[in-house]
């Protein structure tokens, strides 16, 4: 057991979690469950760079460990904390921000959208972000890190500040590798397939606590192509609507592109698009069930949190403490 490799992963609960998180992200560490040992996070420290409102936090934060749950993600086979309750976060973030330089940090291109998109609070943490980042997942020594593509750059500065400070100081750190799942589940917009899905395009996102009318309602409005054609076909560059449709229709069914080909031969667009809702429906009606069930019970959410903090805390203070020793810090 000790053998296993150490996967970790973290979302910000900035937004509601959606589907695109679920299929590309959270369905993945469903399946690896019993081939890793299992960090997973809420990455409530990170959602500060931009103002929060702190009602919503709170319960997005609690909202996303129910869903982590219901989604499958087994409590006793995967640690689950909220990253704020471990404090190691912070005390190694501001130690690999002495290890990470400006010019790193000022090359990261989330630094440079969000910094366009908040003009008026273009704070010191939003710069410093990667380093945090990086403290994240160095204190736990994984192997893999599931992460999209938006978040390789982040992961690749992780791999240099490791590196940098394993030829200073010695083998401290695990350099991971970034593991970026394959292109089927990633997720785009259902009214703009060019975008990933996301909350900030909320008519094309599909919120896994949502409403199954609402969902259904996004489905039928979804984008198809403006081909002539009216027929299901996966050609992401010449139909991205319609190939979006079906990779979320795949992840869902297990179905082959061609299978679904098949399926909807001679059915057109009319046809195909409440037939995705549908399927998207019934797989998020048990899952927002299960969460809507867990959040109603506070005691059982509670010690999830508290044991995965205990056994986070653990293993990030193993990390920690090397570190301090190697920096030259007085041991407690
Ligand atoms: N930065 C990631 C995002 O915005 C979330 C995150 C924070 C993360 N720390 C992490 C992901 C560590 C993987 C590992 O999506």
């Amino acid at each position: 057991m000790d053998e296993k490799k150490v996967m970790l992963s973290g979302i910000q609960p900035s937004g509601d979690l959606h589907l695109g998180n679920y299929l590309g992200a959270i369905k993945t560490w469903v399946d690896r469950t019993e081939e890793f040992d299992n960090y997973y996070f809420m990455a409530d420290m990170h959602t500060i760079t931009v103002r929060q409102n702190p009602a919503d936090l709170r319960r997005r934060t609690l909202e996303q460990l129910a869903l982590y749950i219901a989604c499958g993600l087994d409590p006793e086979k995967n640690t689950l904390f909220i990253q704020s309750h471990v404090h190691q976060h912070a005390e190694l973030g501001w130690v690999l921000q002495c290890y990470t330089m400006f010019g790193e940090l000022s090359r990261m291109t989330q630094f440079k959208d969000k910094s366009a998109k908040h003009k008026e609070n273009i704070n010191g943490g939003l710069f410093a972000y990667p380093s945090l980042m990086a403290a994240d997942i160095l204190l736990y020594q994984p192997d893999l890190v599931p992460v999209g593509e938006d978040q390789k750059q982040h992961c690749e500065l992780t791999r240099d500040v490791a590196q940098r400070f394993n030829s200073i100081y010695g083998d401290v750190f695990k350099v991971p590798e970034p593991y970026i799942p394959k292109a089927g589940a990633r997720v785009m917009s259902l009214n703009a397939p060019d975008s990933k899905m996301s909350k900030s395009l909320p008519e094309g996102c599909i919120f896994l606590m949502e409403k199954p009318e609402d969902i259904q309602r996004k489905f039928k409005r979804a984008i198809t192509d403006s081909d002539t054609e009216n027929c299901v076909r996966f050609d992401p560059a010449a139909k991205p609507g319609v190939s979006n449709l079906m990779s979320i229709y795949s992840a869902i069914t297990g179905r082959t592109f061609e299978q679904i080909e098949a399926e909807f031969a001679g059915c057109g667009y009319g046809a195909f698009k409440p037939a995705v809702g549908e399927a998207v429906v019934e797989c998020l009606r048990p899952i927002r069930e299960e969460a809507t069930r867990i959040l109603a019970d506070k005691a059982y959410l509670e010690s999830v949190y508290k044991a995965g903090a205990e056994k986070a805390s653990y293993v990030a203070n193993k990390t920690l403490r090397k570190v301090y020793k190697k920096l030259g810090f007085v041991a407690r």
